[in-house]
């Protein structure tokens, strides 16, 4: 155990890995390096011809007028980028668009650099895969690199170099909007789906003219925003800092990311954009991040509201300083920059850094080779919509949708029932892409649920009634909702938030299913006592279906799930995909419960077997410490039999690979995938450790009736974190372990480190 081990020792075992002290004060250019890219030398004689301006001129980005992500603000878009003041630019797409405005910086400007387009490709350009906290849902690595590729694909044919996207940050507040773009609350899952947005984007080989750049977004902490508000204050110790919000990032740039984005919120007194201790000690110097760091739309100026910067001119020197290499929007780079330098206020060398950064992606992407690859109308008529990749959005709508309850095998549905097809969702095609769908189409191109049902159902069979809109008293429409259900076999509710409720800007104070939406259910429930009643929701965020969870039979969690998602959800109600997604958070019973998440710390006073009533206990006295729906959580139609673990020994040293494994039986009537995860548990250390941690998972196929072994192999590295001292290290005691299904369980098995 480790309260025995000498603190020599300690400090020894600690030392293995990347971390080391971070407290001390940190420089203005800590982080400035060549990057040793076969494109120096290149970089270098460019450098030598451009004035200051011109250097300037690259870490400035402006919005074009085609989407609208921020603060509007008149610019001269076409005039700066005409007098070479302009590196990059958001908002614009289209071949036509991109190539008119890269023409200008191309042959009006003296040095004619090309321009970057970037835009946020969240979770699809116009093929438009499940939100990501869907996407995440599905654990299906392979194929969130499959939708990233085809996002990349069909954003470069449009002129798009670079997307917006992974967000990696950890999500545990189902209040704060911006959980939808996330992959959740966990550390471990959330660092291999952002690799696997990372791997998809940027390809294997950025100099081909259908691989874009990502962008890990946004460094850091923004998730934690106080009470879930939007943009709100974030204050977190190192503990949270360096073991759950940081790493991530780390996967991100493991993984080869060329940009990183600054967050809007501070973090602990000091906001991101002007934060040194992020961007130049840990981002550039400790990870050696080669790429180069955009802020947040208007992130500069908001130095000045956050009460960080006396003005937009400090502000944009604390931004320089802090290791910020390119200004969107917030014309701050491009109107002090210059000024600072010549009164030495800003050292000349940051812009130097900087502009190579930009450069050197530009030289990545080709575009000094050609400027127009990315623009390409012949391959935008290509590719856009391609059918096989709409086909993939249909499967990955499949794979995200989560059954989170199925009393009395209410599902999958029967082709000979008649269905009340019941709820504001179930024929709507602008909600279905969720959010931050791009250029997805949210009239024609989207299938809506009922849609997908008719592939399946004849019209004959199909009572539809909307009830109720999403938002809004209107009750007006319940009797028709009733009459249908009455008419049918079964009921089928398609209900949930609007696309605008989360996302960005959109956190709620409420949780609950918006408007009449739990009324109708109730007035259903009311009427046909004995049907069965399958709920389908689709929103942005956990949402606290407490109600709906004793009203309906059987609920089926799809987000929103895209361009095809109207054709994936019925693929898994009629039981063609047999549903095998994992929650990637915790859905709460209330929104008291909030934060609540699988990996919390025990406390000193421990509640026991969830009980209210243990008085003195870290609990509450009106509702269970459990959650709703727990991590991990997802039913299938079939059921999966988990054995005993075995382990290949009980005790290893610090050299050893620790192998694990456990038998899992499918002993049900279907064919299906199943997500199988590893968790520990550090029983005493330094700083406390969560009461589960998830160390791996492995997505198998298990036939009816069959038997296999899944096994993990665990070495020390997987039982590493950061202590007090922020060294990155392990230290011997004991440790549990389990593989199972789902987050809910209870411990059996330990082994030890010596
Ligand atoms: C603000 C958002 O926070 C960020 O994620 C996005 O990439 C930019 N706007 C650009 O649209």
């Amino acid at each position: 155990m480790s309260r025995i081990i000498k603190p020599t020792i300690i400090t020894m075992l600690f030392l293995v890995g990347f971390g080391c002290n971070t407290t001390k004060t940190p420089s203005h250019n800590k982080g400035i390096s060549k990057s040793n890219s076969p494109f120096d030398a290149k970089i270098d004689s460019l450098m030598n011809l451009m004035t200051l301006q011109e250097k300037i001129g690259q870490t400035v980005m402006y919005s074009g007028d085609l989407t609208v992500t921020g603060p509007v603000v008149s610019n001269n878009n076409q005039k700066y980028v005409k007098e070479g003041a302009v590196g990059a630019m958001l908002n614009v797409f289209s071949a036509k668009a991109t190539r008119d405005l890269q023409k200008i910086a191309v042959e009006d400007t003296r040095l004619g650099i090309p321009l970057l387009f970037g835009y946020d490709v969240i979770h699809g350009f116009k093929t438009i895969f499940p939100i990501n906290l869907g996407l995440a849902a599905s654990w299906d690595l392979e194929d969130i690199k499959k939708g990233s590729r085809i996002a990349a694909q069909e954003a470069s044919a449009e002129g798009i170099h670079w997307t917006f996207a992974p967000m990696v940050d950890i999500s545990r507040d189902p209040r704060w909007g911006r959980i939808s773009e996330s992959a959740g609350e966990d550390v471990y899952l959330a660092s291999k789906i952002g690799k696997a947005y990372v791997e998809g984007f940027q390809g294997d080989d950025l100099s081909k003219h259908n691989t874009i750049l990502a962008t890990a977004k946004h460094f850091v902490g923004y998730g934690a925003a106080q009470a879930g508000r939007e943009y709100h204050t974030v204050n977190m110790g190192q503990d949270e800092l360096w073991n759950v919000y940081l790493p991530p990032f780390k996967a991100t740039v493991d993984a080869g990311v060329e940009t990183f984005m600054t967050a809007f919120n501070e973090l602990n007194g000091v906001p991101a954009t002007g934060n040194k201790y992020i961007f130049r000690n840990i981002l550039k110097d400790k990870w050696n991040f080669k790429g180069f760091v955009v802020t947040d739309y208007f992130a500069t100026n908001e130095l000045v509201m956050h009460g960080y910067a006396k003005d937009r001119k400090e502000a944009t020197k604390l931004a320089m300083e802090a290791g910020v290499d390119q200004d969107m929007m917030s014309n701050a780079n491009h109107e002090y920059l210059e000024e600072l330098v010549n009164e030495g206020q800003v050292d000349i060398e940051l812009i130097n850094d900087a502009c190579r950064r930009i450069l050197l992606t530009k030289y990545k992407l080709g575009l000094f080779d050609d400027p127009y690859r990315y623009s390409d109308k012949q391959r935008e008529k290509e590719v856009i919509y391609k059918p096989e990749f709409l086909e993939a959005a249909r499967q990955s709508a499949a794979m995200a949708s989560v059954l989170l309850k199925n009393d009395d095998t209410s599902l999958p549905l029967n082709k000979t029932q008649t269905i009340a097809l019941i709820g504001p969702l179930v024929k709507d095609k602008e909600n279905i892409i969720g959010n931050w769908a791009a250029e997805g189409d949210r009239k024609g191109k989207a299938i809506s649920i009922h849609q997908g049902i008719q592939e399946y159902l004849e019209d004959s069979k199909i009572v539809f009634a909307k009830g109720c809109d999403i938002e809004g008293n209107d009750e007006s429409g319940f009797n028709a909702a009733i009459q249908a259900a009455k008419t049918a076999d079964k009921v089928v509710m398609i209900l949930g938030e609007n696309y605008k409720m989360s996302g960005e800007a959109a956190s709620r104070s409420s949780i609950k299913l918006p408007g009449s939406q739990t009324n109708l259910i109730k007035a259903i429930r009311k009427a046909v006592p004995n049907k069965k009643i399958v709920l389908v929701i689709m929103n942005g965020r956990p949402l606290d279906l407490s109600e709906e969870d004793i009203l309906a039979d059987a609920i089926l969690e799809t987000w929103f799930p895209g361009t095809s998602g109207g054709y994936g959800v019925a693929d898994v109600l009629f039981g063609a995909y047999n549903p095998s997604a994992k929650l990637p958070v915790t859905f709460p019973r209330t929104i008291g419960q909030i934060p609540i998440y699988y990996n919390m710390k025990r406390a000193g006073r421990p509640n026991h077997n969830d009980n209210p009533n243990e008085r003195y206990s870290s609990n509450y006295i009106d509702v269970r410490n459990s959650p709703l729906y727990a991590f991990g959580h997802g039913l299938s139609y079939t059921n999966y039999e988990y054995s005993d673990i075995t382990l290949s020994s009980t005790t290893i040293s610090f050299s050893d690979t620790l192998s694990v494994s456990a038998t899992i039986t499918n002993t049900g009537d279907y064919d299906g995938y199943e997500v199988v995860q590893l968790y520990i548990h550090d029983k005493v250390g330094s700083l406390t450790r969560p009461v589960k941690e998830l160390k791996g998972f492995k997505k198998v196929f298990i036939k009816k009736g069959e038997t296999i072994t899944v096994n993990f192999d665990l070495t020390v590295e997987d039982l590493k974190y950061y202590n007090a001292d922020l060294k990155f290290g392990v230290e011997p005691g004991e440790f549990q372990i389990a593989i199972k299904g789902t987050s809910d369980f209870d411990f059996k098995h330990s082994f030890k480190l010596e």
